[in-house]
Formats: structure tokens, C-alpha cells, sequence
């Protein structure tokens, strides 16, 4: 089967480096965390947020039996506060909407604070880096969420930013989808003036 969290951590495998800096914007469970952690190494470094400190007591359980604690700073505050956390540059940030699977499921990422993360993500990542978003439809604020970030995302500007929005077909409803917003490694000569 195709998962579209396996198509999300396949671009970030692309591009993240030992040594580099890498964001989960939704710590949850810990599998994007933990997959993070083992893409940068013991030289670089993993930001993890979550607003449940179940999710990031998961997580470090998580980290602790792989022998990845070390290189990752777990942060109970929402992703919309990302920048008082993180310096920057940061090559990718991960975001996984919706709820902690296994857990509360009243307790959903909103759409406004989830524009503020990806606001906040995209002024930390480098050039050439990206964030990728797997977005849940199936849900009454999902839907609405998704709505919101299409929305904001399509007014992007495009010498500057891609945007790329895949989505399943045949695999019910409303499917799980995927945002992957890459930022370019060099603006156009004719917007530097170079
Ligand atoms: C789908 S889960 C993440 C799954 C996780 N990436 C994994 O691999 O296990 C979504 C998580 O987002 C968290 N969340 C909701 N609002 C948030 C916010 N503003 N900032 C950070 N995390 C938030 C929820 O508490 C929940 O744990």
C-alpha cells in the first residue's frame, strides 16, 4: 500500500543531511521524530513540538529505545511558536495533522495555528530545503484545515517557493493528502538584480 506519510519522509530523505537541522512540527507518537533524528546524525540536530505532553512522553520513549534522545530537543509549545525555538536554518520541517493516533481525538492541530507554523517554518528553512505537510480531510476541522493551507499556499510567491498538492484516488472518500512546499536555492537573476 501507499502511504502518503511514506511519500513525505521519501522527499525529506532527499535533501536532509548528517549535521543538518531538521523540524517535527507534530511530535505525536514520534515516528516522524525519530525518523528525523536518524537522517541528521549525532552532529546535527531534530526540533520537536507537540502541545500534549503524552505525545512528546510517547516520543521520547520512542527516541529512548533507539538510542536517539540525544540529538533531539522535545518542546511542549505549539509549532506556531517555532521561531522562539529554533535559530535556523533548518533543511526540513515535517508536519502531521490532525490527532495523535491512539489518543484524544478532540485534541486536532487548527487551521489558524497551523498557518502560523508553516508561516514560521518556511522563514527558517534554508534555501533548497523543504516542509512537508500530510493533511486529513476525513474530519470536519481537517477539511476546513486543508481549505486554509491550500488557500495560503497557492498565493505563494512562485519565483520563490513550489508547491506541490498529491492526494490518493482510489482509496475512499477523503483520503489523506500531502502539501510539500520547497524553497528555491536562488531567486531569479532578473528579482536580484545580479
Ligand atoms: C497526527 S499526530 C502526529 C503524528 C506523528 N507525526 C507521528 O509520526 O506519530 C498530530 C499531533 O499534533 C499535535 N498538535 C496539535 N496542535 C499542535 C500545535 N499547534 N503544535 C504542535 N503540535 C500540535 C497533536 O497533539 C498530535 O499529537
Amino acid at each position: 500500500m501507499i502511504r502518503i506519510t511514506e511519500i513525505a519522509q521519501k522527499q525529506v530523505a532527499e535533501i536532509l543531511r548528517e549535521g543538518d537541522q531538521a523540524v517535527d512540527a507534530t511530535a505525536g507518537n514520534g515516528r516522524d521524530t525519530l525518523f528525523l533524528a536518524r537522517l541528521v546524525g549525532s552532529s546535527g540536530r531534530v526540533y520537536a513540538f507537540d502541545i500534549q505532553q503524552e505525545a512528546l512522553d510517547e516520543t521520547a520513549a520512542l527516541l529512548d529505545h533507539h538510542n536517539m534522545s540525544e540529538r533531539v530537543d522535545l518542546i511542549h509549545a505549539g509549532h506556531e511558536t517555532m521561531a522562539a525555538y529554533v535559530e535556523g536554518p533548518v533543511t526540513a520541517v515535517m508536519f502531521n495533522l490532525g490527532y495523535r493516533p491512539g489518543g484524544d481525538r478532540s485534541i486536532v492541530t487548527r487551521p489558524e495555528s497551523t498557518l502560523r507554523g508553516l508561516a514560521a517554518a518556511i522563514q527558517l528553512l534554508k534555501p533548497g530545503g523543504l516542509a512537508t505537510l500530510v493533511l486529513y480531510p476525513g474530519h470536519a476541522e481537517g477539511e476546513k484545515e486543508k481549505s486554509a493551507l491550500l488557500e495560503y499556499c497557492s498565493g505563494f510567491d512562485g519565483s520563490a517557493f513550489g508547491v506541490v498538492h498529491s492526494r490518493l484516488l482510489n482509496r475512499g472518500k477523503a483520503p489523506p493528502e500531502l502539501l510539500i512546499v520547497k524553497k528555491f536555492g536562488q531567486y531569479p537573476q532578473f528579482l536580484t538584480g545580479q
